[in-house]
């Protein structure tokens, strides 16, 4: 028999490349999924089983990490081996909006499942997953930071997260629960919110490549962030819980790199070369030089005489709004994963220009999509969020 894995957050980047990693390990996967009122089973439809037929092994539960009751439920139903608390209010700049209801999701949903677990008497046989994160960290007191240094939240995520990351602590030293955080850096995917800036960034190079929008608006562009690819970190997260001993991990890949830079290496990855200008709120994204064969190689011949004419009219492709910035920035994040690659033998396989490859191209392949249907006379959206 295969191990049972429960995952909230399921629907989330991470929890639906760690359904399809354990899956193919064998386990049966069982995942929260909240009501919504559009589909939002986008990530995870390819393993998705019809539910009529018998001995599925990837099962979705509605939940809600603010429902005590309903977690416990689904805990006791499920009774797992492995639980990967993944469910949380990611959205840093949004947590400024939404703080109660990011304490109560991120903090306190943490507490509701350590506490079904004890409750139900699950203590010695489910193991779980805490995802922590590098915003611990936050005005960070060392670089690069480790397991040993200090936190200093700088949003109400991160003292949301900080809560969390010490009542998993808690729970494991006051009735030995299995439980361990993963301090896990920035990590991203092709499949990677659309609001986050790496993502963000992926999106608008393709719509402009494509003739789709105009110009990409950004925050702070000097902020530094330790980026890895997604598919590499959920099998730390797997990784942690095969231990024998519970523990706290740093993942990260040890480089860091500015948003300005992010943004130059992807226009540079479809043969669009950028330089900024200017100051603060003026500073400009501009474009020098089009390498018409890396254009055509990557983006399409079809596309190369639309984006010259831009250019020569307008080669503005990057303007700064200060409305992306945050009340408190994280300025820079540079991760120290030593521990992590020592006990548990993790090695990231993919590095920042790989990354920024694979969310390019699955994005230009996206928006081409997108450039057909209005081809076709139907109307699409540009998103500014
Ligand atoms: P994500 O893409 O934003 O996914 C978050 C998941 O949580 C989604 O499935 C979401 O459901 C679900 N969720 C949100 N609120 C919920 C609630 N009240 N009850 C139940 N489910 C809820 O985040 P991610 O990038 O995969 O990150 C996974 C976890 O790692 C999060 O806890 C995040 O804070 C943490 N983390 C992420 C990073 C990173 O760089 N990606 C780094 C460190 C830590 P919907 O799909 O319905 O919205
Ligand atoms: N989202 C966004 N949008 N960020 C921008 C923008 C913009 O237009 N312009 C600049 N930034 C800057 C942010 O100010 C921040 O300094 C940096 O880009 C990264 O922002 P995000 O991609 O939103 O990620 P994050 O670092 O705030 O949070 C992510 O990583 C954490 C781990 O360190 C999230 O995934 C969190 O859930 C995760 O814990």
């Amino acid at each position: 028999m295969g191990k049972t894995a429960l995952i909230s957050g399921i629907t989330g980047q991470d929890g639906a490349y760690l359904a399809e990693y354990l899956l193919k390990k064998g386990y049966i996967v069982h995942g929260i999924k909240r009501r919504s009122s559009l589909f939002n089973t986008d990530r995870v439809d390819h393993l998705y089983q019809d539910p009529h037929v018998d001995n599925r092994d990837f099962i979705l539960h509605y939940g809600d990490l603010t429902d005590a009751m309903n977690l416990t439920r689904i805990i006791n139903d499920v009774k797992p081996d492995e639980i990967y608390n993944l469910a949380a209010m990611s959205h840093v700049k949004v947590s400024f909006d939404i703080p109660e209801y990011t304490a109560n999701t991120d903090g306190l949903g943490t507490l509701r499942i350590l506490e079904a677990v004890r409750l139900l008497g699950l203590n010695q046989k489910t193991r779980i997953y805490q995802a922590s994160t590098s915003e611990l960290f936050g005005m960070a007191r060392e670089i690069p930071q480790t397991e040993k240094t200090p936190f200093y939240p700088r949003s109400p995520y991160g003292v949301a997260k900080l809560y969390a990351y010490w009542i998993t602590v808690n729970y494991r030293e006051a009735y030995g629960l299995h439980a361990s955080n993963g301090i896990l850096f920035n990590h991203e995917s092709p499949i990677r919110g659309e609001t986050f800036v790496t993502r963000k960034i992926t999106r608008a190079v393709a719509r402009i490549a494509l003739g789709l929008q105009d110009t990409l608006f950004i925050g702070n562009l000097s902020s530094k962030r330790d980026w890895g690819h997604a598919k590499d970190f959920i099998k730390a997260m797997y990784l942690m819980l095969q231990q024998n001993e519970p523990d706290d991990y740093v993942i990260s890949t040890g480089v860091t790199t500015e948003v300005r830079e992010f943004i130059r290496k992807t226009f540079s990855a479809i043969g669009i070369e950028i330089s900024f200008l200017g100051k603060g709120e003026a500073e400009i994204g501009k474009i020098v030089n089009i390498n018409s064969s890396l254009f055509e190689d990557t983006v399409g011949k079809t596309y190369l005489k639309s984006i010259i004419k831009r250019n020569s009219q307008d080669p503005v492709v990057v303007k700064v709004d200060k409305n992306y910035f945050r009340p408190t920035e994280v300025d820079m994040l540079v991760g120290d994963s030593s521990k992590a690659r020592q006990k548990l033998g993790w090695i990231p396989e993919h590095d920042l220009d790989s990354l920024i490859n694979d969310m390019i191209i699955a994005d230009l392949e996206l928006m081409k999509k997108e450039s057909h249907i209005r081809k076709g006379g139907y109307k699409t959206f540009n998103y500014f969020e």
